[in-house]
């Protein structure tokens, strides 16, 4: 080494190695890059930092403002003090942040700023319809711009952290958290996953107004066994790369800053101790470089999942798999320390743990302004403002989905003179929100009767009879409703679930309408008025016999803030219904799983004949759900004509007609799938590859192109690579998975 004159070798060593670690440094970060005198800033932070303080980086500990699981921990003030806090969850407004965040920077030794992380799931006191409702609507625009809401508003309160995207597939209705997810498929909850990290991250923190998002949960949790919630995912690799890993891979191409490890096993590893999982595929194979949290007191379930006889143990399993910070487990801050002495963990790994966590600190720009995520200003000025307001009305109008429609009942007729409102949905303030509604609060939430009487005004007369309760027996209130609905010209029943019914630790194993609501429905109907059933629930429903005598049926979901403006924007005809459903809904419970991307089996039923005995089919019940994966429909109609393919080179168009053959004018989601019809393994019958959501006025028809490449039609093999076999193939194009017009094309 030439010594430069002037300066000791020692110093010049030590400045090189800073510069070349600062470089290294420098390109390791999860969202854009931190500069060079950053990276240095941190490694003198190391430096200084003692076991204790590093493993408190990597510990994150809840407010008493609200816990979203068992409380392990309470004392998370004099951790903070103590310097062995990282991060905080469900502390809020600008007051109760800043006044921890003054306690780390202010009177801890290192003064680090901690994070403050909020559930964030679909709103933050803007609540918008839940995540399945918004999937409904395939406006990914929309979507992205509902987190950009939620983004401001958290951050105007003290929030720089949302656990969220919840991007796990799932199949099976049964497990109540499919309503925070997009659905049963892979390809569209990857676009969907996609426009939610931009939503929340943006082009980055600069301006204050976008905060770190969380893929999660890694992962495969959406696969439980019977649908029981943390119950054990037993899955082949190969459907784990194919349906289920995709998605959070598309959040960390999208540059989500933070993973979340989920609660279950997969086969027969905890993904919170799974080193194949949290560096292997996240890391290795995927380039991921910001931190991993686990979910709450996952640590501490490795002792019941049984693969730690101790905390000690499971906190050393944890670290050594890859997981950054111990969310509430306290595990990481008692056991770091004991296992470096042990030599159980090593120091270089925990203080890369420690980096990763810092660098987003300091591109959140906490270290230059601890406070800059709390201006009251901001708080009194940014929440609930009627562009916000605005903007959720019509998403949750565009995430209704018209399931039924006979004889036009819908839209409610301007010649109605008395309106009957009538079920336990119908002036449920309290499950306007549905599950994980963050800062939202109900008091503030447009009820379907509100919603109906804004439209309505003085013009009808609106009655309401609540007729039966959510979930129970009693059925002394049916009578009464009924005698309203033969006074009224025309009926809304309001029916569904409990807004805490669907979320975490909601799995149900009748997804029957809870209660008498059926009994209700029944006896109203029979009434003989013209009737609509709007339906306020978090998964797909078993309602096939709802579905025999309703004359129409439109799913609302939880709309959340504006749900029951948005709903009745769409009842009174004012917006013209596009949602299309992003999971089956079942004929019965007996069915599930029922998923459109299903494989053909040796013994497939033929449509020719349909009571052939040796095929796949029950004997009770055809194998079709009750309304298939992107389903909805319209008040106008849509002819699908003239699909044509195109091949060139690598290259395939897919080109067909779509015309609106109705009175009114309508937005259709014009929808892409693809068979690859002889492959090395079996092969989906369909998957979806494309869609356009495109207004049509009426009468006219839009020629509507798809152009994929070979690459959209690879697939996964046993060896777990991912490429796509030459062969025939089947284009189909329509309006739902199940009908749809088809052509052909060889690769
Ligand atoms: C819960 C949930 C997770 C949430 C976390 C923090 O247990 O599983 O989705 O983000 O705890 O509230």
């Amino acid at each position: 080494m030439h010594c430069i004159t002037g300066f000791p070798k020692s110093f010049l060593l030590s400045f090189v190695l800073c510069l070349l670690i600062g470089t290294a440094i420098a390109q390791e970060t999860s969202f854009g890059r931190i500069s060079q005198s950053d990276s240095m800033k941190i490694e003198a932070l190391l430096k200084q930092m003692t076991v204790d303080e590093k493993s408190g980086q990597l510990s994150m500990f809840a407010s008493d403002w609200g816990v979203t699981g068992p409380t392990q921990n309470s004392a998370y003030k004099k951790f903070i003090r103590d310097g062995k806090a990282g991060a905080i969850l469900n502390a809020n407004t600008v007051d109760s942040v800043k006044s921890l965040q003054r306690v780390a920077v202010e009177e801890s030794r290192l003064k680090i700023p901690l994070l403050f992380g909020f559930d964030v799931i679909h709103g933050y006191r803007t609540v918008f319809p839940i995540p399945l409702g918004q999937a409904a609507s395939w406006d990914l625009d929309a979507i992205e711009k509902a987190e950009q809401v939620a983004a401001m508003e958290a951050s105007a309160e003290g929030i720089n952290w949302t656990f969220a995207p919840m991007v796990d597939i799932a199949r099976d209705p049964r497990w109540g958290r499919v309503s925070e997810g997009a659905g049963e498929d892979t390809w569209l909850g990857c676009q969907i996953a996609k426009a939610r990290v931009r939503g929340f991250q943006g082009k980055g923190f600069a301006d204050g107004r976008h905060i770190l998002a969380c893929a999660k949960h890694f992962a495969a949790y959406g696969a439980p066994v019977a649908g029981r919630d943390y119950n054990v995912v037993d899955i082949s690799p190969l459907s784990l790369y194919e349906y289920y890993l995709p998605t959070y891979e598309a959040c960390v191409n999208a540059g989500v800053a933070t993973v979340m490890t989920s609660f279950n096993e997969i086969n027969g590893i905890p993904s919170t101790s799974n080193h194949w999982l949290l560096t292997d595929i996240l890391r290795r194979d995927w380039g991921f470089t910001g931190f991993v949290v686990t979910d709450y007191t996952a640590i501490n379930e490795l002792l019941s999942h049984g693969v730690a006889a101790d905390l000690k143990s499971a906190a050393e399993l944890a670290l050594n798999a890859g997981v950054d910070m111990d969310m509430m487990g306290g595990a990481f801050l008692e056991h770091i320390p004991g296992l470096l002495k042990d030599n159980k963990v090593s120091l270089s790994a925990i203080d890369e743990s420690v980096r990763r966590i810092l660098r987003l600190k300091i591109q959140l720009g906490l270290f230059d302004d601890p406070y800059r995520y709390c201006n009251k200003q901001r708080e009194q000025t940014e929440i609930m403002t009627k562009e916000s307001l605005d903007f959720a009305r019509k998403l949750v109008s565009e995430s209704c989905v018209l399931l039924k429609n006979n004889n036009h009942t819908l839209p409610v007729p301007s010649t109605v003179k008395t309106l009957a409102v009538i079920g336990p949905l119908a002036n449920a303030r309290e499950e306007m929100q549905g599950n994980w509604s963050a800062a939202g609060e109900a008091k503030k939430c447009v009820t379907l009767l509100d919603g109906i009487r804004n439209k309505c005004g003085g013009s009808v007369r609106v009655v309401y009879r609540k007729g039966c309760n959510i979930n129970d027996n009693e059925l002394s209130g049916i009578d009464s409703a009924v005698q309203l609905a033969r006074q009224a010209d025309y009926v809304i029943l309001a029916l569904g679930e409990s807004g805490e019914m669907t979320g975490e630790a909601a799995s149900k194993s009748n997804l029957d309408l809870p209660g008498v609501q059926n009994q209700l429905a029944e006896a109203v109907i029979k009434a003989g008025k013209p009737a609509a059933v709007v339906l306020f629930n978090g998964r797909p429903l078993t309602i096939s016999g709802l579905n025999e005598i309703a004359p129409a049926i439109l799913e609302a979901w939880f709309g959340g803030t504006q749900a029951g403006n948005g709903i009745a924007d769409v009842l009174f005809g004012d917006v013209n219904p596009s949602g299309k459903i992003t999971m089956s809904f079942p004929r019965n419970t007996g069915q599930i799983p029922v998923f459109y991307n299903s494989k053909n089996t040796g013994r497939p039923v033929r449509p020719d004949e349909p009571d052939e005995k040796y095929v796949s089919r029950y004997l009770d019940c055809p194998n079709t759900p009750l309304y298939p994966f992107g389903y909805g429909l319209s008040y106008t109609n849509f002819r699908y004509s003239g699909i044509t393919t195109v091949v060139s080179g690598n290259t395939i168009t897919v080109t067909s007609d779509v015309t609106n053959t109705g009175d009114r004018d309508g937005e259709e989601i014009v929808q892409l799938y693809i068979q690859d019809k002889v492959g090395s393994i079996t092969r989906p019958l369909k998957e979806l590859k494309g869609f356009k959501k495109l207004l049509i006025r009426k009468g006219k028809t839009i020629k509507v192109s798809f152009t994929l490449t070979s690459r959209d039609l690879s697939f996964y093999h046993p060896d777990l690579k991912k490429y796509w076999e030459p062969g025939e193939f089947n284009a189909f194009v329509g309006g739902n998975s199940e009908e749809v017009i088809s052509a052909s094309f060889k690769l």
